[in-house]
């Protein structure tokens, strides 16, 4: 029977039972759990106990909240006693129905905190004397310290970070799942750690706490740059602190008495692979008892004065494991046996190697993302990335190898060895395994059409593939930087896809740590220096534009708030430096990508929509933006002052680029679109420039001709203003460019050009060729919002209230799609039968939505399942 039960899915700060937060007021979450219709909570209780044993016995000794009157369930800041280093909070919540019936008490969560003042590191920072050069890099050093415990354990907590990459392993057992840990921050500003609970690693007696050290974006090569970007070497930081069963402490902190020595990593570096060499093995060496008298003393460091904040962001982890399609194939002409391996996916991650081979041969695993004409790889578009991993066998015992401190973009898998070894391997040697920050699927799509439904798999992947730790451009090539004009535009495409709040939690950080002095916001993030400081139009926007997206996905007004300032500051600067509100005017040299990788663009940064007037109408959006955030966060002469600059950006953006009959300069897709969709025009040049838009992509035989910048604006735009058609016609579109060109080329991700391959012509220009670019993913939020049906209230953030809006269109039959929100799921599923038009949708308690029919009616519902229907 359906009734109110104990609420669910309880998070803090996005994270289940997370350990080791530096935040002063974690803010918690939960999903009412009621299936009645119209179901909604009225108040909610919060207790906070110190042990879980307290909180049974309802004491809450840390907070509790008593009974608060109210719908609010997600983003409640902590407000109890102030919170500690190291303290462990369990909590709970009920909550009380329209008719003031309570729910059972939730089950307990919990959340820990980490260190919260740098005092609190007794260590140093340790590593090896080597330090290798730009270009050559070193082993990996093995790290170890023995210690005795002399009473059992009651509980051990390891406090760690790095600079460069760590992995630790306590009597022979690696630490936690995480991959590429402590995370890719500006290091010289800020260094995040970890906290692992590792009770159940550490006895009473002979331990050992051993580190690996990869040269990860620390001192590996990052971008297209030489090794040694930010120091010469990798560094640890650790401590272990364990809780005796007399309740006393001991700690195992990182300092001179620890040992180091290379074993068999013989190389690693993210983009040109690993090594690995099973004849240097050093077995046990984490373990208590190894005897490491032939081991050197480690090297300390002084401390760079960059601060340690416990992570933000989800860890990169190990996900999908991709089996190749069919036995590999051999190739032949060469020195070496070299078997070519098809995954069937793009992706990134790595190859898990299971095979025998013979003492001393060598096997190489090369990446690549295609295969060329005569079947080799495709390795012209990796640029410097070498992606290459060896293994070095020590006899002809079977071995499970999997890389530990690097990763590809790939799909395909050359598996190479001297010939003369003569071994078959089959299909089953190899294994991809996917790698990416841990970020919960949240939304699904599906629909009657099956190129639609690949490409909403192409787009999935491409998010999968670049949201590894920060969001990338590309896996693959010597590149893998967070190009802030990319995320911009795929941020709502990805909060449908994926939980991205605490992942974007992270990287607003980042921007804000690559702002200029001046006020600007980088091209990438972080910003490893290889770039100037101003992104410059519609990349350095991300600063603004991406937290707005996560704050109206998630409901995160801390994030607005933490970050108002130096938002402020960006908009500051771009209304200093423009010429009477035109930004980027040519003759102040401003840069700008333009709308890259346009179609008629003569090279990738000279498409046909002049520059000023995207610098302009994305000036204009920015500064509306924080109006809104201003409005949000209470500020209301802000309010006030960024509606009057708004309107004055606006009067300047039409007086330069449009004609009173409603030409917008450049007379480009893009130019349309942006003013169009940034409500730059007054309604009635509005229709021209729709009537001129749809004329252009009509001449081009019902092709689409926009970059990076214009193409997340066509089919919202196409749809707002009434030609709903239009927007089908693109994205079906199987003849270039569309989407359903690369598709029907063979595409699994998204492509960094319309025509990075094609049947005919082959490959596009290998200077940047990138076939994982999620950039052009940026539809997956119309499919979302517009095909299922999917869609935010701007006024009530986090789906509080649901916009249910399908509109079905390209000869589809039937469309499905979901969303786990903050609120909880949300689906929504139409099929069309016989003319008519059946829609089923389903909203969470604690909700309300407006349902807009295709027939024109709308419809306002609240939480439960609802059926309609209507003509078509
Ligand atoms: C990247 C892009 C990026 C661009 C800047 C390229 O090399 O791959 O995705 O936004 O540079 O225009």
């Amino acid at each position: 029977m359906s009734s109110l039960q104990s609420p669910k899915h309880l998070r803090c700060d996005y994270l289940i039972n997370p350990v080791g937060l530096d935040e002063a007021r974690p803010r918690l979450s939960w999903e009412v759990s009621d299936d009645r219709q119209g179901a909604k909570q009225t108040a909610y209780q919060i207790g906070v106990g110190s042990s879980a044993e307290k909180l049974s016995a309802g004491e809450f000794d840390v907070w509790n909240t008593g009974k608060v009157s109210g719908d609010q369930s997600i983003q409640i800041e902590y407000a109890g006693k102030a919170l500690t280093s190291r303290q462990r909070c369990f909590w709970q919540v009920r909550t009380w129905d329209a008719e003031g019936n309570a729910s059972p008490w939730s089950e307990v969560a919990r959340w820990e905190m980490g260190l919260l003042a740098r005092g609190e590191w007794t260590g140093q920072w340790i590593g090896s004397h080597l330090a290798g050069t730009k270009e050559q890099p070193m082993p990996v050093p093995y790290l170890r310290k023995g210690f005795a415990v002399k009473q059992k354990v009651q509980s051990a907590r390891l406090y760690v970070t790095a600079l460069g990459l760590y992995e630790c392993e306590i009597n022979g057992e690696r630490v936690g799942e995480d991959c590429f840990r402590p995370g890719w921050t500006d290091y010289n500003k800020r260094v995040q750690y970890q906290v692992y609970d590792v009770t159940a690693l550490v006895k009473q007696g002979e331990n050992a706490l051993g580190a690996m050290l990869g040269d990860g974006w620390y001192c590996g090569r990052v971008g297209w740059a030489a090794r040694q970007r930010y120091g010469d070497r990798p560094k640890l930081l650790a401590q272990l602190e364990i809780t005796l069963a007399d309740g006393s402490k001991q700690t195992i902190a990182t300092d001179e008495t620890w040992k180091y020595n290379v074993g068999p990593i013989t190389e690693s570096d993210m983009q040109w692979g690993e090594s690995y060499d099973a004849r240097r093995e050093m077995p046990g060496w984490s373990n208590g008892g190894f005897d490491d008298g032939q081991w050197l003393a480690v090297v300390s460091f002084a401390d760079s004065g960059a601060k340690l904040v416990a992570r933000v962001g989800p860890a990169v982890k190990a996900f999908e494991e991709l089996h190749p399609v069919a036995e590999p194939v051999l190739k032949t002409g060469w020195e070496k046996a070299d078997w070519i391996y098809d995954l069937g996916q793009n992706f990134a991650g790595r190859v898990r190697l299971k095979m025998k081979g013979k003492a001393g041969m060598t096997a190489t695993l090369r990446h690549a993302e295609m295969l060329q004409a005569n079947g080799d790889l495709y390795i012209e578009n990796l640029r410097g990335a070498k992606a290459t991993d060896t293994y070095t066998f020590k006899d002809a015992a079977e071995v499970i190898w999997e890389p530990r401190l690097t990763f590809h973009g790939f799909r395909y898998v050359s598996l190479s060895f001297d010939p003369k070894c003569d071994i078959k391997p089959t299909r089953d040697t190899i294994t991809g395994i996917a790698l990416y920050s841990d970020m919960p699927e949240t939304g699904s799509f599906e629909c009657s059409d099956a190129m639609t439904n690949q490409l909403q798999s192409n787009i999935k992947w491409g998010q999968k593939s670049n949201f590894l730790d920060i969001p990338t451009d590309c896996p693959q090539r010597n590149e893998r930087l967070g190009w802030t004009g990319d995320a911009q535009v795929f941020i709502p495409t990805a909060s449908f896809n994926m939980d991205v709040a605490a992942f974007f939690n992270k990287w607003q950080q980042d921007l804000a740590d690559g702002q200029s002095e001046a006020g600007a916001f980088g091209h990438v993030a972080p910003n490893p220096g290889l770039t100037g400081d101003d992104g410059g139009p519609a990349w350095a926007d991300a600063g603004i534009i991406c937290p707005w997206t996560i704050y109206q996905s998630f409901g995160d007004t801390r994030l607005l708030a933490e970050h108002y300032d130096s938002m402020k500051k960006f908009v500051d600067y771009m209304e200093k430096t423009g010429r009477g509100c035109i930004r980027c005017d040519q003759r102040d040299k401003y840069h700008c990508y333009g709308d890259w990788l346009a179609i008629d663009a003569p090279n990738p940064g000279a498409a046909p929509t002049p520059k000023e007037l995207i610098g302009t109408a994305y000036f204009a959006h920015c500064a509306e933006l924080l109006g809104k955030i201003a409005k949000v966060l209470g500020k209301a002469d802000e309010v006030t002052r960024l509606e009057a600059l708004h309107g004055k950006i606006k009067t300047a953006f039409n007086r330069e680029f449009v004609t009173p009959a409603g030409r917008v300069l450049g007379n480009s897709q893009t130019g349309y679109l942006l003013a169009l969709g940034f409500d730059l025009l007054d309604a009635e040049k509005q229709k021209a420039v729709l009537e001129l838009l749809v004329s252009d992509i009509e001449r081009r035989g019902w092709h689409l001709s926009t970059g990076f910048v214009g193409t997340p604006f066509l089919a919202p735009v196409l749809t707002r203003f009434g030609r709903l058609d239009v927007a089908y016609k693109l994205l079906m579109q199987e003849t270039y460019p569309g989407w359903f060109y690369s598709i029907k080329q063979g595409a699994t991700t998204m492509w960094e050009r319309w025509n990075s391959y094609t049947h005919e012509k082959g490959f596009g220009d290998a200077g940047m060729n990138s076939f994982n670019h999620y950039a052009y993913g940026a539809i997956g939020q119309w499919m979302y919002d517009t095909i299922a049906g999917i869609g935010l209230d701007e006024t009530a953030p986090a789906y509080k209230r649901i916009v249910l809006r399908p509109q079905p269109g390209g000869g589809l039959t039937w469309a499905k799609g979901s969303l786990m929100s903050m609120h909880g799921l949300i689906e929504s599923a139409w099929k069309i039968d016989g003319g008519k038009f059946g829609y089923a949708v389903k909203i969470p308690a604690n909700t309300t939505a407006t349902v807009h029919l295709p027939d024109g009616q709308t419809k306002e519902i609240t939480a439960g399942k609802h059926e309609f229907s209507c003509a078509v």
